[in-house]
């Protein structure tokens, strides 16, 4: 199952600026993969061509065996709710909702409400924001945010947790919890965390590294 990419293409305008240039790519369920590479690199444009949020310009895309081209619109975005979970650099929290209200934001149309409320107070336990479950998102720190928004993401129990950059606006001590989280996730439930950084630092924690170069992957090495 998992990801399954074979030569996709990306590219964006008219006349057309490639930026992934032929990718192919497995990810199995359960691995721990940072994408890695300078800016400009394309390493956020794959990680939403493999998310199904940008379509692709050409190749092929499998999610769990299925070839994403013969799913409509409708299928992508049941399938995105359902399994997968998104942090991005910028938090992107609903400044009205309270921290617990963001969490359950994904579950608010499910008829499993009341089973995700619980989770969902589970998991900001688990990361630390069990108390500040009823403040505003302007009311908390950056760090707070972040894990604010790895729980929302975490809440649908997705199988891919996919995250661009998601340390990228933190101090270290905020940027370390992140990464034990994300160790944790992928330990403990088995969820597959494709994460852009370009930290060497927490390259290196995930057992998979993706360079990418100018579009193209430059090495895949695993520890
Ligand atoms: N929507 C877009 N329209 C035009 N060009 C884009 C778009 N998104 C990305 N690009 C271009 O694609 C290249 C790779 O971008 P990106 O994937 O964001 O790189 P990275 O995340 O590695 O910094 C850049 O040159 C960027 O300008
Ligand atoms: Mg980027």
């Amino acid at each position: 199952m998992g990801f399954n990419a074979q030569k996709i293409v990306k590219s964006f305008g008219n006349p057309p600026t490639v930026v992934l240039k032929e990718i192919s790519l497995d990810v199995a369920d359960g691995e721990f993969v940072a994408i890695t590479g300078r800016s400009g690199s394309g390493k956020s444009t794959l990680l939403y061509s493999l998310s199904t949020l940008d379509p692709l310009t050409s190749g092929t895309l499998l999610l769990d065996g299925q070839d994403t081209a013969t799913l409509s619109q409708k299928d992508l975005h049941r399938f995105r709710n359902l399994n997968m979970g998104f942090v991005f650099q910028f938090h992107y929290l609903l400044p009205e909702l309270n921290c617990e209200e963001n969490v359950l934001f994904p579950a608010r149309k499910t008829d499993r409400h009341e089973e995700l409320r619980s989770h969902a107070v589970q998991l900001m336990e688990d990361f630390e924001i069990g108390h500040i479950r009823k403040k505003l998102s302007g009311q908390i720190s950056g760090g707070e945010r972040q894990r604010v928004a790895i729980a929302r993401a975490m809440v649908m129990k997705p199988k891919y947790l996919l995250a661009d950059e998601p340390t990228g606006n933190l101090d270290s001590i905020s940027g370390e919890k992140v990464l034990s989280i994300f160790e944790r996730v992928n330990q403990k439930n088995g969820t597959t965390v494709i994460m852009v950084t370009h930290d060497q630092g927490y390259a290196h924690r995930a057992r998979r590294r993706i360079g990418l170069v100018d579009g193209r992957i430059d090495f895949d090495e695993r520890t």
